[in-house]
Parts: C-alpha cells; sequence; structure tokens
C-alpha cells in the first residue's frame, strides 16, 4: 500500500471505493471553492461520481497509468493530489491538487506535491515533473515556486471551467533540479 507520512498528523494514501462518501461529502461542502478552478466538481453531483472518479483511480494506477491520493489529516480526507497522467516514454508526468477550504494555509499542499514530486524521481525514476495552473490562481502557482519550480511558458485557451476559458503557466523541474528533500519522511512501499 502506497501512503506517505507527511507530518505527525498528515499523510497520504491511495484512493479507496470505501472513500466514495466521504470524498462526496467533501467536494459538496467545498464547491464554491473548489468551482473556481477545477471543473470536475460541476459533474461531481452524487456519491456515485465519486465513486467512479476512485474507481478510474484505482485502475488506473494498477495498471501505472496515473496516481490519485488521498491527503489525511486526524484520520479525515482533506483533499486530493496526484499525477494525471505517467509518460513512460517520456519518463513525465504533471501535478494536479486540491485541498479543502478550512485546510489552507497550513503548508499541507506543498508538503503533499512536494512527496510526490520525490516520488515522481526517486522512486519512479521520472525526469520530469510538470504544474499547470490558472494564471490568476495565486495560491496554486505558490506551490511550484516554493518548491523551485521552474516556469516553462504559458497556454493561452487552455482550460473551460463553467463559462470561462482560461489561460495556464506551465511550471516544471527535472531530476538533475530537484534536491532530495531531507527532511520529509516519505515511506513509499508497494505491496501486490
Ligand atoms: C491550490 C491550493 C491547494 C493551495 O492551498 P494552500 O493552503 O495555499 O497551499 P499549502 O497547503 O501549500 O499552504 C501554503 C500556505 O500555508 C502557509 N504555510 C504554513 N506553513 C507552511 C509550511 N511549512 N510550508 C509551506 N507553507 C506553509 C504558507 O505561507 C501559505 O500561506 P499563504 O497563502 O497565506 O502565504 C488551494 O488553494 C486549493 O485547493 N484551491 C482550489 C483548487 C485549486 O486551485 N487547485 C489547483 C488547480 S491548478
Amino acid at each position: 500500500m502506497l501512503r506517505f507520512e507527511l507530518t505527525e498528523d498528515r499523510s497520504m494514501r491511495l484512493l479507496d471505493p470505501a472513500d466514495a462518501d466521504e470524498l462526496f461529502a467533501l467536494i459538496d461542502a467545498n464547491r464554491e471553492h473548489l468551482a473556481r478552478w477545477m471543473p470536475f466538481v460541476g459533474q461531481t453531483r452524487s456519491a456515485a461520481d465519486s465513486l467512479t472518479f476512485i474507481h478510474a483511480a484505482v485502475r488506473q494506477h494498477e495498471e501505472n497509468r496515473s496516481l490519485q491520493m488521498a491527503i489525511v489529516q486526524e484520520g479525515r480526507i482533506v483533499g486530493v493530489a496526484g499525477f494525471h497522467r505517467i509518460d513512460w516514454t517520456a519518463r513525465a508526468t504533471s501535478i494536479g491538487y486540491w485541498l479543502a477550504e478550512a485546510h489552507q494555509g497550513a503548508g499541507t499542499m506543498t508538503l503533499a506535491v512536494r512527496a510526490l514530486v520525490d516520488y515522481a524521481i526517486r522512486v519512479l525514476g521520472l525526469h520530469r515533473v510538470e504544474i499547470r495552473a490558472g494564471v490568476e490562481n495565486r495560491r496554486s502557482r505558490a506551490i511550484p515556486e516554493r518548491l523551485g519550480f521552474r516556469e516553462d511558458g504559458s497556454v493561452r485557451g487552455a482550460e473551460r471551467i463553467g463559462s470561462r476559458v482560461i489561460d495556464h503557466v506551465i511550471y516544471a523541474i527535472t531530476d538533475r533540479e530537484w534536491t532530495p528533500s531531507n527532511g520529509l519522511r516519505a515511506h513509499a512501499e508497494l505491496t501486490a
């Protein structure tokens, strides 16, 4: 079971079908907060939609195609972060994330993304990790900036969120640029 210990009370673990109700309740309670930047929110209308998402995530993880992990604080899910898709030819991936509104401001997502980059580069042997954020999504942009990612450019008309079309900034870090995070207690344990 893949699991990262972030701090004494915060960790990341694979999403499980048993999480569907809790995950949906969290999304539902954070609908307004998340809908500004996350297009999936409008399509998540019931726990069944969250279960469909989790089933797809489990299958794609089993096939080594992507990874979605729950961020857990004191036993409760507070957000999700993971790889959208792993490109094994280029040895590259991109990271996506969201956190419940009330759990912002404590460095949780910075720790989660750091763990994912560490796992991508040191465990999976990937060469490049990308993060795309809305140009005006300052909180999201601050995460790759805090972790030493560099800007690679921008994509115009990159994403449709409701009726808005937004531009993205692309951040990336390569294996040669990544400094292994010594303070991180990341336990990447894979079992069949
Ligand atoms: C993007 C998102 C995850 C960022 O959340 P966040 O709380 O700002 O990010 P972090 O958990 O890394 O916390 C950083 C904040 O904690 C503070 N912090 C406290 N301790 C910290 C630590 N040890 N390390 C880093 N930051 C720390 C930082 O100063 C920062 O606060 P500030 O914004 O007031 O300066 C969140 O706003 C979100 O889910 N937004 C909606 C969905 C979304 O936009 N997803 C991304 C799409 S590209």
